[in-house]
Parts: structure tokens; C-alpha cells; sequence
């Protein structure tokens, strides 16, 4: 496993720190991905190897938790709040768009890698729904207009076309 330094470090600080190695199996996973993006079939049987456990162990916690991710994300991150405002408002209806002017379907990055769609819970900007966030973007009252010109930037931004600004609020 080709781990940063200061993970390493980490893994080896935490593991001490537990009765039996098994118990820091949570704190390994939550560090793996911190430093991976994601929690990869080598790096589940990377922590089996060092807890003594066996990688199904290890599978089933990562299963269990959506935190854990199994695939690398995408370059950009499109949320959608789907809390009841912004539910009410017609976030469902926004992230079917979404999905398909960016061709691709929840959870699951565009074929380049460049853009993933996820549902969120509240964004907490609940009278101004739907809302929608791209990376550290936000953006509420998405009505069909302003989706289009959210797709227009995320595309153009990515080398795919050009795009107007789009107003954050
Ligand atoms: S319900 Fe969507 S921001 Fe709160």
C-alpha cells in the first residue's frame, strides 16, 4: 500500500491505542481514506493484514458505513439537497436533469471521472430550495434556468463548451 508518511504514522499511533488491534479497524478505515479517496479491495485486505483479521471483517464494516466510498470520486462533486424544503421544491426533478445533461447517474462519476451527482442532506438554506452545491459552489433557487447554467459552467470549466456565470444566489 503506497500510504503518505503522516498516515502511516497515524495508523501506527492508533492501533495501541485499542485493547485488541481488531477494535481500530474504524479509525484505519476512516484514516485509508482520508489519504486514498476511497477505500480500495487492496486497502481492505491492507488493514485485515495489519489488524489480524480477516478481509471480510473488513468488507462488512465498509459495506455497512455509506461514508466509505469503494470507487474513486470524480473530479467535481455535484450535491443536491433532497431534505424535505428542498424536496418539496423539486430537487428529485432537478437531480434527474442534472444526471442527464452531465450523463451520468447517481453516485456514479461521469465515464472521463470528471463529474459526480449525489443526493445531500439539508445544505442548510431551506427557505431558498432547491439547493444545489458543485465543489465548495453553492447555489439555491435552482430552477431549470439556472441548472442549465450550472451544467454550462461545470462543462465549460471542464474544456466542453462555454458558459455564462451563474448567479450563487
Ligand atoms: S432542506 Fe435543502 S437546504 Fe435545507
Amino acid at each position: 500500500m503506497n500510504l503518505k508518511p503522516e498516515t502511516l504514522e497515524r495508523i501506527e499511533a492508533v492501533i495501541p491505542k485499542y485493547p485488541v488491534k481488531r477494535s481500530a479497524v474504524l479509525p484505519l478505515l476512516h484514516y485509508m481514506q482520508a489519504d486514498q479517496g476511497y477505500i480500495s479491495q487492496e486497502a481492505m485486505e491492507w488493514i485485515a493484514g495489519k489488524l489480524e483479521i480477516e478481509p471480510i471483517n473488513v468488507y462488512e464494516l465498509v459495506t455497512f458505513y455509506p461514508f466509505f466510498r469503494q470507487k474513486p470520486r470524480a473530479r467535481r462533486l455535484v450535491r443536491v439537497c433532497r431534505t424535505l424544503s428542498c424536496a418539496l421544491s423539486g430537487s428529485y426533478k432537478l437531480c434527474e436533469t442534472l444526471q442527464k445533461e452531465l450523463d451520468c447517474t447517481l453516485g456514479n462519476p461521469t465515464a472521463d471521472g470528471e463529474v459526480e451527482i449525489e443526493f445531500a442532506e439539508c445544505l442548510a438554506s431551506c427557505g431558498t430550495g432547491p439547493v444545489v452545491m458543485v465543489d465548495d459552489d453553492f447555489y439555491d433557487n435552482v430552477d431549470e434556468t439556472k441548472a442549465a447554467a450550472i451544467v454550462a459552467k461545470i462543462k465549460s470549466e471542464s474544456g466542453k463548451g462555454a458558459a455564462e456565470p451563474v448567479s450563487e444566489d
